[in-house]
């Protein structure tokens, strides 16, 4: 997905190569301390690596065990102030494999770059209404839903336009509370409504956490994954004090798995045994069909029925319903 403006403090710089980066550094002090003639006894790649790990107040503010009912409707805020890990790609896959199972999805997208829109096939010209009509004009949300290829999936859709929305809102009354009104309308027309947040902690994000029963982070695995954790928990919990009293983190998602890497098996190995209860088991695979169906507009249930991310997000879409009956219209 292209690149955004003005984002770079909360973009990840997971892009780059940073277990090569570690051992470059680690190498250099490795390196000092050995004058000409002394043995090298460097110490091995692999035992340079640092390893990833959960801090202690990251811990303190997420503990262990699965809270929440998860009575239907649900409303999932899918965020990560982190770029790039999997937000999107999940809440479009997710809700293609709840549809499937036939539960009646609704996808929010809050994020200005509009991929979860494009990505449901949705086309920017086609639509009059979108999220910033909802959240700046008080548009009534069902005005704006439009439905997508598959049966039971629908999507509230997304445009540049939003991105005037951290500003435009400052000034509002309730402005953290827009999308939260705007969904009390539609929420017993869905038995999910997953929101894909944009990578910031601003405006944006807090409408879409003040609105949410309940916030899914997809954690991506890879090293910097595991930074700025805290800094997501903390806001969750800012807005559960301030806003939505009963919010928390329900679901954590591992994804772009790569079981052939050792940090993969390390990233997914150190959030398990901090936050266990809340990690699901299924782990979404790194796999290029899944980069390659959002320019298709289809869900990799669609796009490649059989492939492993359709398997994995499948899977995922049974453990987060969690076998609930879907509800009679
Ligand atoms: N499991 C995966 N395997 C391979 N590629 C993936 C996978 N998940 C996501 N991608 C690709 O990685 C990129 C980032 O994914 P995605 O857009 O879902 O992240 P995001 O968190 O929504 O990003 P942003 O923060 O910019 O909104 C995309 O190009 C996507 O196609
Ligand atoms: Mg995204």
């Amino acid at each position: 997905m292209g690149g955004r403006a003005g984002d770079s403090p909360t973009r990840s710089p997971s892009r780059s190569d940073p277990p090569a980066r570690a051992s470059a550094r680690a190498t250099t002090r490795a390196g000092t301390g050995h004058g000409a003639g002394e043995p090298n006894h460097s110490v091995s790649k692999e035992a340079r690596r640092r390893s990833p790990s959960i801090s202690t107040e990251t811990e303190e503010l997420l503990p262990a065990e699965r809270p929440v009912t998860l009575d239907l409707p649900r409303v999932i805020a899918v965020a990560n102030q982190k770029g790039g890990v999997g937000k999107t790609t999940t809440t479009v896959n997710l809700g293609a494999a709840l549809a499937e199972m036939d539960y009646r999805v609704l996808v929010i997208d809050l994020d200005p770059q509009g991929n979860a829109t494009t990505g449901l096939g949705i086309d920017a010209r086609n639509f009059e209404l979108s999220m910033y009509d909802v959240i700046m004009r008080e548009a009534p949300l069902e005005d704006c839903i439009e439905p997508t290829s598959v049966k039971n999936l629908f999507v509230a859709p997304a445009t540049i336009d939003l991105a005037g929305i951290e500003i435009e809102l400052v000034p509002a009354f309730s402005r953290e509370l827009k999308l939260k009104r705007a969904i009390d309308g539609v929420v017993n027309d869905f038995d999910f409504i997953l929101i894909d947040c944009p990578p910031s902690l601003g405006l944006i994000t807090v409408n879409g956490l003040a609105a949410a029963g309940e916030v899914l982070v997809p954690i991506q695995c890879e090293y910097y994954a595991l930074e700025g954790l805290s800094q997501l928990l903390r806001n969750v919990k800012l807005v559960s004090s301030n806003l939505n009293e009963t919010l928390e983190v329900s679901t954590i998602v591992l994804t772009m798995y790569d079981a052939r890497t050792r940090l993969s098996v390390d990233v997914a190995k150190e959030v398990r045994a901090h936050f266990s209860g809340r990690v699901c088991k299924s782990v979404i695979p790194r796999t290029v069909r899944l980069s390659e169906a959002p320019s298709f507009g289809q869900p990799i249930t669609v796009f490649d029925p059989t492939s492993r991310g359709a398997v994995a997000y499948r899977d995922l879409a049974k453990e987060v319903s969690n076998g609930a009956a879907q509800r009679t219209r």
